[in-house]
């Protein structure tokens, strides 16, 4: 699926048999690029679904921001997975090199988006530094390819295929966007988005501590893996 347009045709991803049929979200769900309007819901989804990492406790707003920026720029996007009265049942977002994501959100929305959350950056300093010290990988190997950022699916849409239907999108756009890698940092202790990721073809390639006592595992994919 090119999730927006492309000049070129693709090929189809390559998919092993091990990987098992390619998931189709559930009827009355279908999955579409992600727009500036959408920010709001990921952020809340991110918010309410994702509690590893400082991201969460920096507030809806933040996110809201961050998931502005994801959308605007050229390296980065977002997927959403849209009910059809219109309200978002899951995103996933990507890209292709997280640290100049990083740098962009800085450049354009640093002050703007941090100011708010001053107070809550310090009581969480510990956490922030962590992950702005060693990126998404951790003092470990780093990964390669484009980065899954985040995914996450509302409690009621669970278990439906929606999740599925999101990776295999993320990866469908990365291999329009001719990435022929990806990874995603995870916790070790979520083991839903761990077989989730396996089913969809990533391994694990490194387990390391981002955060002090928590273990996380970079999971890679490589085509027809
Ligand atoms: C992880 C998450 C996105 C999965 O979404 P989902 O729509 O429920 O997933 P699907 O229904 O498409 O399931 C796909 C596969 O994931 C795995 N999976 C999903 N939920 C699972 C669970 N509770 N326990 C074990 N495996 C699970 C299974 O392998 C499943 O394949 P199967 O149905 O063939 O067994 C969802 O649980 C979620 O939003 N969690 C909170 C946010 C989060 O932790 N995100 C990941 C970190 S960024």
């Amino acid at each position: 699926m090119g999730v927006t347009p492309s000049e070129e045709p693709v090929p189809p991803r390559p998919r092993s048999k091990a990987q098992g049929p390619v998931p189709h979200p559930p009827l009355g769900v279908r999955i579409r690029a992600g727009t500036v309007a959408d920010s709001t819901a990921a952020a809340r989804l991110h918010a309410e679904g994702i509690t590893t990492g400082f991201l969460p406790l920096l507030g809806t707003r933040f996110l809201r921001r961050l998931y502005r920026r994801i959308v605007c720029e050229p390296g980065s996007f977002l997927i959403v997975a849209e009910r059809d009265d219109g309200t978002v049942a899951g995103f996933i977002a990507g890209s292709e090199d997280t640290r100049a994501l990083y740098r962009s959100f800085l450049r354009h929305d640093g002050i703007v988006a941090a100011a708010p959350v001053a107070g809550r950056l310090l009581r969480h300093w510990r956490r922030v530094a962590e992950t702005l010290a060693h990126g998404s990988s951790g003092g470990g190997a780093p990964g390669r390819g484009a980065e899954l950022l985040a995914v996450a699916v509302d409690p009621p849409g669970h278990g439906q295929g929606i999740g599925g239907s999101l990776v295999t999108a993320f990866l469908d756009e990365i291999t329009r966007r001719g990435v022929t890698d990806a990874y995603v940092v995870v916790g070790e202790d979520n083991p839903a988005a761990v077989a989730l990721y396996r089913g969809a073809g990533f391994h694990t390639a490194d387990r390391f501590e981002l955060h002090l006592g928590t273990a996380s595992l970079l999971m890679q994919w490589v085509p027809g893996s």
